[in-house]
């Protein structure tokens, strides 16, 4: 195989997993794919990401916390969500949406159907591993976007050794307690967590795969 076709195959491989098996990752397994999602570029070589590896015991202390938490439905992110999505925005999201919702069948209008989804979210979709990722405050936007970066070589570096991920922003949605369980320094903001572990290939969540807009529509030559 070329290299692309190498790369192909890996960022192929990797989908948002909704749906993980009880085995859990070897701790030199998960240590390798974080010394491969290191190798990403940072400004200034600041490499301001930092991962707050959550053992089961820990995982499942957020995970009642965040459950608790998510009956009054207030968000409040370190970093502020989205406004809004409109346009293409809002349709991709509608799309995924609907994927997700066909693949464990919630109906349109089943409100407590999509509710029991999102609360999945809180559960870390079974995943055996949670990563909380935050980022330094005082770098900002760029300090954000140096850990998306990380986030999603952590993604693939997991794919190509097999192990399925799923970044999650609805997690930051309660940060302070995500602060609270981790003990996070007040200096840094949660950015997202990260599940991982090894895919369940029969839960329906995991059924299907998302779209990507034409070069069309995200490339613009400028002469
Ligand atoms: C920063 C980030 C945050 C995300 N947060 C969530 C989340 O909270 N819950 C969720 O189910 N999916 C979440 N996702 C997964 C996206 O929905 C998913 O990446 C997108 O639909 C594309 O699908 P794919 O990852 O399967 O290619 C997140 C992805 C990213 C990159």
């Amino acid at each position: 195989m070329t290299d692309i076709q190498v790369l192909n195959t890996i960022m192929d491989r990797r989908f948002s997993c909704r749906g993980f098996l009880d085995t859990s990752v070897d701790r030199k397994v998960i240590d390798a794919i974080v010394a491969t999602a290191q190798k990403v570029p940072s400004w200034c070589n600041s490499q301001p990401w930092q991962l707050h590896l959550l053992s089961p015991r820990a995982r499942d202390q957020l995970s009642a916390r965040l459950l608790q938490a998510a009956q009054d439905g207030q968000e409040a992110p370190d970093i502020a969500f989205p406004e809004r999505y409109s346009g293409a925005y809002k349709h991709r999201r509608s799309v995924c949406g609907w994927q997700l919702y066909d693949a464990v069948g919630v109906k349109k209008g089943d409100r407590d159907g999509s509710i029991r989804q999102m609360m999945e979210n809180y559960r870390f979709f079974g995943a055996p591993h949670v990563a909380i990722i935050s980022t330094p405050r005082e770098l900002g936007a760029y300090g954000a976007l140096d850990c998306g970066a990380f986030v999603t070589a952590f993604t693939l570096a997991a794919s190509a050794h097999g192990v399925a991920t799923i970044p999650q922003a609805a997690v930051a949605g309660k940060a302070a307690i995500v602060r609270d369980v981790i003990g996070l320094d007040a200096a840094r903001d949660v950015l997202c967590a990260i599940s991982f572990g090894y895919a369940d290939p029969d839960h329906p969540a995991n059924a299907f795969r998302t779209e990507r807009a034409g070069l069309d529509e995200v490339v613009f030559d400028v002469d």
